[in-house]
């Protein structure tokens, strides 16, 4: 069995190289337990854990990244290095640490952290009717909590509140091919969601090394498309999203919210035609760099090194400011928005790479 698995690696290796590492690997007592149980007692406490693996979710998923683990991890017992704009052991999505230890609005408090949010549990915004083509959320939040996956999750299918059940299959699936069709095709689990899933997720990132998240040009399409990453979103956050691409009058500024799924080539020849603002940032030198730290979405969702190239290749995004699983900062933001103060621009400040000119 595991010469078979190891012989189809190499098979998978020799095809297709970049993919080696998206999908599980390796012997399958490194991660399942048949009966959770050695000599009558119990292997890992907790358990036994549904598809018979060695945890839940946030179990396998806790630890420190380091560039060789095979596992992203996105909850650390430790405090992670985050440096906006500059050196971090976290990955794209952030780190669950901050929210855990102390500070409710630093991300997202799902339910097997153990620290249920003070102030809130339902989605701020959260719309129940128009953002349902992805498979509709829940709607009782007064009695239940956020969690990784399922009806009151992000990963996952949400037609079921068992987080395993929601992503079934997904960790052995071929997910060469990233069309949003299954769980295990969609980018990172994320049901529907299309993207180019970075195959250390962001361990390393540079203009070139990165995700591609998959957006729309609102302005331009009039229609929402369900497998942007900004729709993934307001699945809970509707309403953020709803006055975000356009605003009731259909004129774009002065918006309503802040815009996403907005291209920004329709405003290149505003102050946003200078993003990045390579001057200011340390990991960027040139104009229409991708800056890994305030990133944008294409229309095709590829990996772009520079943007503002052509139209649909800079779109606004929510995790443009947010990092889904959370920071340091308040509101789970990529930088310290108490450090943004219009007339004296910083690089501790994101929003001067597209206002580059408050
Ligand atoms: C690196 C971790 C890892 C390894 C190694 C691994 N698995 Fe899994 N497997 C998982 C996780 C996580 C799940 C549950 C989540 C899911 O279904 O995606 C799972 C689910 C499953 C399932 C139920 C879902 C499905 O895809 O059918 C089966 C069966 C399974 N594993 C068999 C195996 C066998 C057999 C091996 C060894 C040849 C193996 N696994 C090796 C992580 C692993
Ligand atoms: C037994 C350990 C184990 C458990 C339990 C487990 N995972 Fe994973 N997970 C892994 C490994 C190993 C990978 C890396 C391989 C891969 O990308 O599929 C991974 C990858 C992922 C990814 C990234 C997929 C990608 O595109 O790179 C997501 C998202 C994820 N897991 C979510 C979950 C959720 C949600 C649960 C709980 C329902 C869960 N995992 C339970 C081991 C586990
Ligand atoms: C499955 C539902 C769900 C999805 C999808 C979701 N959220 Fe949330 N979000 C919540 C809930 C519930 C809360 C309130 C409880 C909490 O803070 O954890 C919340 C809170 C927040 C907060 C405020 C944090 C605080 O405590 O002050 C921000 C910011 C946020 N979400 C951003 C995002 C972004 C960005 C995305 C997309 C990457 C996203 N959310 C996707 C459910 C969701
Ligand atoms: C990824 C690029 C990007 C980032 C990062 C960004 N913005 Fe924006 N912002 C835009 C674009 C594009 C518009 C719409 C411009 C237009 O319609 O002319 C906009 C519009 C606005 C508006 C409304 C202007 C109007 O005409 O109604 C405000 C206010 C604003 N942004 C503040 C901020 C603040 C504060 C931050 C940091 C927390 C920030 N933005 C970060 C791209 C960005
Ligand atoms: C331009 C940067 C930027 C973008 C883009 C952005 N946000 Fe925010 N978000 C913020 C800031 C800054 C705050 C802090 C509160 C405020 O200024 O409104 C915030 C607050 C939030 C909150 C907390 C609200 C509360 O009541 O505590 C949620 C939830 C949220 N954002 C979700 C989203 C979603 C969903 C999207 C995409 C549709 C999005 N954000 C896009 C910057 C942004």
């Amino acid at each position: 069995m595991r010469r078979f698995a190891l012989g189809v690696a190499v098979l998978m290796l020799l095809a297709l190289p970049l993919v080696a590492k998206a999908r599980v690997s390796g012997p399958c007592s490194d991660c399942h337990t048949m009966h959770n149980s050695q000599n009558g007692a119990e292997v890992f406490p907790g358990g036994p854990y549904r598809a018979l693996t060695k945890g839940d979710c946030i179990g396998c998923h806790t630890g420190v990244n380091d560039g060789s683990n095979n596992i992203p991890y996105v909850l650390s017992d430790s405090e992670p290095t985050y440096n906006f704009d500059g050196t971090k052991n976290t990955l794209a999505g952030g780190n669950f640490y901050w929210v855990k230890n102390g500070d409710d609005t630093a991300g997202h408090n799902v339910a097997s952290l153990n620290n249920t949010d003070d102030n809130l549990n339902a989605p701020p915004g959260f719309n129940s009717n128009d953002y349902q083509a992805n498979g509709a959320i829940g709607t009782d939040w007064s009695t239940n909590t956020l969690s990784c996956a399922g009806t009151y999750g992000c990963h996952g299918t949400h037609n079921t509140t068992d987080d395993f059940a929601a992503i079934y299959g997904a960790h052995h699936a071929d997910d060469s091919t990233i069309d949003g069709s299954t769980v295990g095709k969609s980018f990172r689990f994320l049901y529907g969601i299309k993207g180019t899933e970075d195959d250390d997720w962001e361990y390393t990132v540079s203009s070139s090394d990165h995700n591609g998240y998959y957006a729309s040009d609102y302005q331009t399409t009039g229609t929402i498309d369900s497998a942007s990453i900004n729709y993934l979103c307001a699945e809970c956050h509707g309403n953020f999203h709803l006055h975000s691409e356009i605003d009731d009058s259909t004129t774009g500024a002065p918006w309503l919210r802040h815009p996403t799924d907005y291209d920004m080539n329709n405003v290149k020849n505003k102050e946003y035609g200078n993003y990045p603002n390579a001057s200011l940032y340390n990991s960027v030198s040139n104009t229409g760099d991708y800056f890994p730290d305030v990133p944008v979405g294409t229309t095709d969702g590829s990996v772009k090194s520079q943007v503002l190239q052509a139209s649909g290749d800079a779109i606004v995004l929510c995790i443009s400011c947010h990092r889904a699983h959370g920071s340091p900062y308040a509101d789970m933001l990529r930088w310290d928005y108490s450090s943004c103060t219009a007339g004296s621009q910083n690089a501790n400040c994101g929003c001067f790479a597209c206002h580059t000119s408050k």
